[in-house]
Formats: structure tokens, C-alpha cells, sequence
């Protein structure tokens, strides 16, 4: 019964960060498009009152009329709409998931066994749970860092874009050698979209406050804090495409349980920023086919960098024995190994329903999955956390099996 009310507790916060996450993402892409798509206003009048750009639009049966003050209208109404609360729900529902799913099965969801660093491999699950946290402070801390000291007054904006680049390869790499395979993706995804929340919360927010506080006290803003948020967002606006495909790459375990999944990653993550860049500058009225061309040659160098080896695992010369293992052996390791989660009544007491719906209960069952298994079990994903120590020897029979 616990195990079923975690489930449905997990799926209704997944349900409400999905559901935030997609108001607060449509809305900062309304805004950068906006914002890039603002025309001078052709009326004197208009312009004499401070507006800088207009934009036209019709949508959902009307017209709509956007204006954007160069710094401030004369008079600021009181029904101010200010955007927020989106970004914070996410967050929140995002870190509450996280805790709920991975933090409360360290061992399972976090540590990796493989590692190549010893250390990592060793973790025991508290200490798997306070690296996930230092993990995303520290990220938020260089980032921020980062910002502060290379762009303080926005006029390095360019080198700052690179040095955030390098970073994010960085927290590729060290996510993967640190954490299992699926939590190394999710983290990631993790330590962007929290830089996302906290520029909000720390910088554009209060920014923002502080512009309305001297525009109502009748004194002229601080242009750094109108900058500020700015080189903010424009972060955010890049880290979207990546982030997005980040949380969902726990659905593809040929991408996390690959040996080079930090090279995967980094591969998705520039080409998420690259055709998000083929948008922002779009909205501007330039069409640069350059981007999203350079984006796809990424991702067809992630598909064969991805690419399941041929070898069987482990290295072991079964396949060159004979014709291959009998199904009453390949079954036999899959009853011993997978079978207690992957049951239709799993016996296994962190779960009450097959995990992923997959069950191995019958020899049909098996053989119509013989391809995903080699794959999970060639890459080290499954067994979760090895759990039921599989050894390298099942994993070459479990390769040299034929289809
Ligand atoms: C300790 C429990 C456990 C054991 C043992 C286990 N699995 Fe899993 N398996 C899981 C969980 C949990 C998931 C779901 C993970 C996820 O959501 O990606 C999963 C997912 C899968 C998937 C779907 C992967 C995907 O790409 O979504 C396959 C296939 C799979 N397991 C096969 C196996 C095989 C084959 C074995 C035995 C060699 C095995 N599992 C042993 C817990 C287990």
C-alpha cells in the first residue's frame, strides 16, 4: 500500500511540474519572441510618450497591441502583471520529485556501481543524497560566480556565454562519473533549470522590484537592474531546449547508460541551445538555417556516438562456442536476476507494480524482448544498481544469445 501511495504521489507532482513547467517555459518564449519582434511605432505620439517598439498580433479571436517602454511610462498602473510564481512551482515540484523518487532510493536511483571513480562507485545512499544536493548548490554557485565576475556590467556577455558553455560540459562530466546513469541526466537538467529559477528569484525579481520602487518614488531606475535581468533571461531562454530534453531522457536508457553519456549530453545540450538560437534571432526577422543545420549535425553525431556496440559484453567468448545459449538458460538468469521487480507481483519490497510495466514471467515474455534486454543488460543499466549482482559471465551469455 506505501509503495502504491508513493506512486501516486509521484505521478500527481509529476503531473503539476510538467503542467508549471510548460506555463513558465510558453511564457518566456512569448516574452524573448516579443521582445525581439518589437517594431518602432510608426505614431509620433506613441513614441513621444516613451514607447520604443510595438508589436501587432491576433490570436484566440482578437487583437492584441504590446508596447515596450524604453525605461518607463509616465504613470505605472497598479495591476502590474508580474511572472513568477511558474517558475517557482516548477522548481519546487521538480525538487520535490526529485526527493520523492531518487533521494528516498539513493542506492537504487543515484549511486553508480560502475563508476570508474572508486570513491563514487563506494557511496553509501546518504552520502549519494548529499552530493545530489551539493551538487545543484555548487552549480548554481559557479554559474552565479561565473556571471558576477566575467560580465558584472553586461559588456562580457560573449565570454560569459562560452565560459557558462564550458561549465555545462564540465557538470556533463562530473554528473556521469558521480551518479548513475539516468539521475547524471536528470541532475544536469537540474542544475540548469535551477540557475533558471534562482536568476528568477535572486536577480530579475528583485530587480524588477527595485525598478517599480523608484519609478512609484518618481526617481529613474537603476539601469544595471533592467540589464541585469536581461542577460538573465537571455541564459534562460538557451537552457530551455536542453533542459527539457534532459528531464525526459530518463524515458532512453541508450542515451544515460551509454559509457560516453557525458559526451551524449553535451552533444544535446549545444544543439538545444544552438536551434533555440535559430528562434531568438527569427523573432528578430533573421533566418539563419545555420543553427538548427549545425544543432541536427549534433544530434546525428549523438546517433552514432550512441550507438549500441556490437561486442558482447564483458568480452567473453561465448558466441564464438557454439550457437548460442538455450532459452532454458537465458530464462534461468532472468528469473534469478530480474525477476523479483520484474514481476507482475514483484517480490522485490520497493515495488508493487513491474517497474516500467515490464514483467519477465514467462519464457514468451522474455523472448519477445530479447532486444531490449541485450541492451539494458549490455550497458550495466540493468539489473537496477546491480542489485541482484549479476555477473559478467550472465551478461556475455545474455550477448551472445540469437535472435
Ligand atoms: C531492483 C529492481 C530491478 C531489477 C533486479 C531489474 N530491474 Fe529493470 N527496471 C527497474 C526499474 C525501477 C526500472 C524503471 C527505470 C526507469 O524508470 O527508467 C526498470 C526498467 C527496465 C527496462 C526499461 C528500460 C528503459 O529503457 O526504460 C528494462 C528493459 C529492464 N528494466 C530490464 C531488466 C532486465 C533485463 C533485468 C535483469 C537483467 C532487470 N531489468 C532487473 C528495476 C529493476
Amino acid at each position: 500500500m506505501d509503495a502504491y501511495l508513493l506512486e501516486f504521489a509521484n505521478m500527481l507532482l509529476r503531473w503539476l511540474h510538467v503542467i508549471a513547467a510548460v506555463a513558465w517555459i510558453g511564457e518566456s518564449i512569448y516574452f524573448v519572441m516579443l521582445d525581439n519582434g518589437l517594431k518602432t511605432p510608426k505614431d509620433e505620439a506613441c513614441r513621444k510618450k516613451g514607447v520604443f517598439g510595438e508589436m501587432w498580433a491576433v490570436h484566440g479571436g482578437g487583437f492584441y497591441h504590446n508596447q515596450k517602454y524604453a525605461t518607463s511610462p509616465e504613470k505605472l498602473p497598479d495591476d502590474l502583471h508580474w511572472s513568477f510564481w511558474k517558475s517557482y512551482t516548477t522548481w519546487l515540484s521538480g525538487f520535490a520529485l526529485f526527493t520523492l523518487l531518487y533521494m528516498a532510493n539513493p542506492s537504487f536511483y543515484l549511486v553508480n556501481p560502475n563508476s570508474a571513480w572508486e570513491w563514487a562507485a563506494n557511496m553509501t545512499g546518504w552520502q549519494a543524497n548529499v552530493m545530489a544536493l551539493l551538487f545543484l548548490l555548487g552549480g548554481w554557485v559557479v554559474y552565479n560566480e561565473l556571471c558576477k565576475r566575467i560580465s558584472p556590467n553586461m559588456e562580457r556577455d560573449g565570454v560569459l556565454s562560452i565560459a557558462v558553455a564550458v561549465m555545462m560540459v564540465v557538470v556533463a562530466y562530473l554528473s556521469v562519473h558521480i551518479f548513475s546513469g539516468r539521475a547524471a541526466f536528470l541532475l544536469t537538467g537540474a542544475v540548469m533549470a535551477t540557475a533558471m529559477s534562482a536568476n528568477v528569484f535572486f536577480w530579475i525579481i528583485p530587480g524588477q522590484r527595485r525598478m517599480v520602487k523608484a519609478l512609484k518614488a518618481g526617481e529613474t531606475p537603476n539601469p544595471i537592474d533592467g540589464k541585469r535581468g536581461k542577460q538573465r533571461s537571455v541564459h534562460n531562454t538557451y537552457f530551455t531546449l536542453p533542459v527539457v530534453l534532459l528531464m525526459i531522457s530518463n524515458h532512453y536508457s541508450f542515451l544515460y547508460a551509454h559509457e560516453l553519456a557525458w559526451v551524449i549530453m553535451t552533444l544535446f545540450i549545444f544543439a538545444g541551445a544552438l536551434i533555440r538560437q535559430f528562434f531568438v534571432l527569427m523573432h528578430s526577422g533573421q533566418i539563419k538555417p545555420a543553427y538548427p543545420a549545425a544543432g541536427v549535425v549534433l544530434i546525428l553525431i549523438s546517433v552514432w556516438v550512441a550507438a549500441p556496440s556490437s561486442a558482447p559484453a564483458g568480452g567473453t567468448d561465448v558466441a564464438a562456442a557454439g550457437d548460442g545459449p538455450s532459452v532454458a538458460e537465458v530464462s534461468g538468469i532472468i528469473n534469478e536476476r530480474c525477476v523479483t521487480c520484474h514481476s507482475r507481483e514483484p517480490s522485490h519490497p520497493s515495488f508493487n507494480s513491474a517497474p516500467a510495466g515490464i514483467t519477465y514471467d514467462s519464457d514468451e515474455n522474455i523472448l519477445n524482448s530479447i532486444a531490449q534486454i541485450k541492451q539494458v543488460v549490455g550497458s550495466n543499466y540493468m539489473p537496477l544498481g546491480n542489485m541482484t549482482q549479476m555477473t559478467d559471465e550472465e551478461r556475455a551469455v545474455i550477448a551472445a544469445w540469437q535472435e
